[in-house]
């Protein structure tokens, strides 16, 4: 069947189309067997091989051969992921974790080191404060990212990487991207971005000269809460390393269930993105101006210590829709307000359509000894502020502190 060419919206080219043109039509392809306007979701483990296949690479990723090596739903998502952030190439996997584990296998060998921000998502955590060195001899430096001098100071000669998160999980630090490619940049080391809080278009890290951005695409990309991937995304070279390496070799592929549903969630982005940023605003204020609340981190307030870095770096757009608080009271005071809430749920993750809100102990987290000391005091409830309507999100949130009995 033939297809005319304006009717393959893949066609367009991302730098001359906005972005939310881009997350309708990005990766997206008619498909030549059915003339399905949408890639359908091909789910087949294994597809037709050459007539003399003898001499074939069974790691060929530029074919289709097996799933593990490559698929059409994942290939599209990697298309759109690549332009969406600015980048040559993705590589999508099953989870967000698998993808940051892609990136440091395939980049680090024993005897390398690492500097890390001391703010990191747990696992990242325990890859730099037990696996990678008790198992490969790799090296990490947890350092304050916030501290130009201190990060400087964290650079040694076998430094390889500097992997930092745009906006830290969960203190909501702020990493200044410029500056931290520039220090890597001059020690020959290679600067990875965890942007999971801030999705394009809030924020493109490659732009500002980070090598490697990574997503957990099960969070803000998706966007539904059902379904995990993650993605890398950076130059085509190494892109394609951390593909052989990371997939075909180890194994961490996405099903193209998955890079469907993620496909299909992505198309909103932009739009989603939108209330999540308006409304974590009107939340953090709600609660930052209420005495009954201890702290409020988010970096939209002008409390927070990076607010201007982070009013300058993300262009203005917004300051993402995560944010940690704690009512000024003990453990049982916060289980007692989350128990209170109506329309946010408590349940771990983020980016979903709902609000989520999920208590956190002082101490229950690795490297927790790193956060701001009201988080060693109290604890921390971690809200992700969904797409409900505001206005009930501030109700749930009052109502429930007028129903929750206060104890130091
Ligand atoms: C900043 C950040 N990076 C990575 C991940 C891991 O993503 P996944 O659960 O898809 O493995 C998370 C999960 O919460 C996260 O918050």
């Amino acid at each position: 069947m033939e297809i005319e060419d304006e009717h393959r919206p893949d066609k367009h080219d991302p730098a001359s189309v906005g972005d939310s043109t881009w997350a309708v039509h990005g990766g997206n392809r008619v498909d030549e067997g059915s003339g399905a306007i949408r890639t359908p979701l091909v789910m087949a483990n294994s597809y037709r091989l050459p007539e003399d296949p003898a001499a074939m690479n069974w790691s060929a990723t530029d074919r289709p051969l097996y799933t593990r090596n490559g698929n059409a739903n994942q290939a599209g998502l990697e298309r759109k992921l690549a332009a969406m952030e600015g980048g040559e190439a993705a590589a999508v996997f099953a989870t967000g974790v698998a993808a940051l584990h892609g990136v440091f296998f395939t980049l680090l060998k024993s005897g390398d080191h690492v500097v890390v921000s001391d703010v990191t998502y747990e696992a990242v955590w325990r890859l730099f404060a037990q696996l990678l060195p008790d198992r490969y001899g790799i090296e990490a430096t947890f350092v304050d990212v916030a501290d130009l001098d201190a990060v400087r100071a964290a650079i040694r000669p076998n430094t390889r990487i500097v992997h930092v998160e745009t906006i830290a999980n969960p203190t909501t630090k702020v990493a200044g991207i410029r500056e931290l490619a520039q220090i890597a940049h001059a020690a020959g080391a290679r600067l990875t971005v965890d942007a999971t809080f801030t999705p394009p278009p809030l924020y493109r890290a490659l732009t500002d000269g980070a090598d490697l951005v990574v997503h957990s695409l099960t969070k803000y990309i998706n966007g539904h809460g059902d379904a995990m991937g993650g993605a890398v995304i950076g130059d085509a070279e190494t892109i394609g390393r951390i593909r052989h390496d990371a997939i075909v070799d180890v194994g961490g592929v996405i099903s193209p269930f998955n890079a469907w549903m993620i496909m299909r969630g992505s198309v909103t982005l932009p739009l989603r993105l939108k209330q999540h940023l308006a409304s974590a605003e009107r939340v953090a204020g709600f609660l930052a101006g209420d005495p009954r609340i201890a702290f409020v981190a988010y970096p939209g307030l002008p409390s927070h210590p990076q607010h201007d870095l982070a009013r300058e770096q993300f262009g203005g757009r917004g300051f993402g829709g995560m944010m940690a608080f704690a009512l000024a009271g003990d453990s049982a005071t916060q289980n007692r307000f989350v128990g209170q809430l109506r329309v946010i749920t408590s349940a771990v993750s983020l980016g979903h359509d709902e609000s989520l809100v999920v208590h956190v102990g002082p101490d229950a987290r690795g490297g927790s000894e790193h956060y701001p000391e009201p988080f060693l005091r109290y604890g921390h409830l971690r809200l992700s502020v969904g797409l409900e309507d505001p206005e009930d999100l501030l109700h749930d949130l009052l109502s429930a502190l007028d129903r929750t009995e206060i104890t130091p």
